[in-house]
């Protein structure tokens, strides 16, 4: 049985990836409104990996005897100067997330839940990932700066970005 904390925090966090999801969805539309194809795929596909990273986690709830709660998911932003800002918000999403996800871990370690440790580590390390993925764009984008031909291949190298399901899920079928 997952212990009421651990639940509750989980359910928080289904929360927050719930709300990351909606963000990049919102990302996404903002940049293909822009004419940014290649962006806005980009942003669609952190939108189903963010559905998929609170999947995994409803599904671990689930097998642990816990209770899943859905609440409301709250407003996101709608326009972004530029793709530099978007990234920028991204990277400092992704931290906050980061930390989130630690804390967990910790209350995880204090209750001596060593299952639920060994599920987040997953996560961890994807949220390393992210971080090194969001900052690699902005060095990108610094150095591209105004030049519309060097934002016009950025934009066509983001559309090749194709969506695979995350190990833990795909493990599952
Ligand atoms: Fe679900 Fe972007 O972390």
């Amino acid at each position: 049985m997952l212990n009421k904390e651990i639940e509750a925090a989980f359910n928080a966090q289904i929360n927050a990836e719930f709300w990351s999801a909606y963000l990049y969805l919102s990302m996404s539309m903002h940049f293909a409104h822009e004419g940014f194809a290649g962006i806005a795929n980009w942003f669609a596909v952190q939108f189903k990996e963010e559905q998929d990273h609170a999947t995994i986690m409803m599904n671990y709830v689930n097998s642990r005897g816990g209770k899943v709660i859905l609440e409301p998911i709250a407003a996101v932003d709608t326009e972004w100067n530029a793709p530099i800002d978007a990234f920028n918000h991204t990277l400092l999403h992704e931290n906050k997330v980061t930390s989130l996800i630690n804390d967990l871990y910790a209350l995880a370690t204090e209750k001596k839940d060593y299952a639920t440790q060994s599920m987040l580590k997953w996560f961890i390390d994807e949220q390393v990932e992210e971080e090194e993925t969001a900052g690699e764009y902005i060095n990108t984008l610094k150095k591209i700066g105004d030049n519309g031909y060097g934002l016009y291949m950025f934009d066509k190298e983001l559309a090749a970005r194709t969506y695979t399901t995350p190990a833990p899920l795909a493990n599952k079928n």
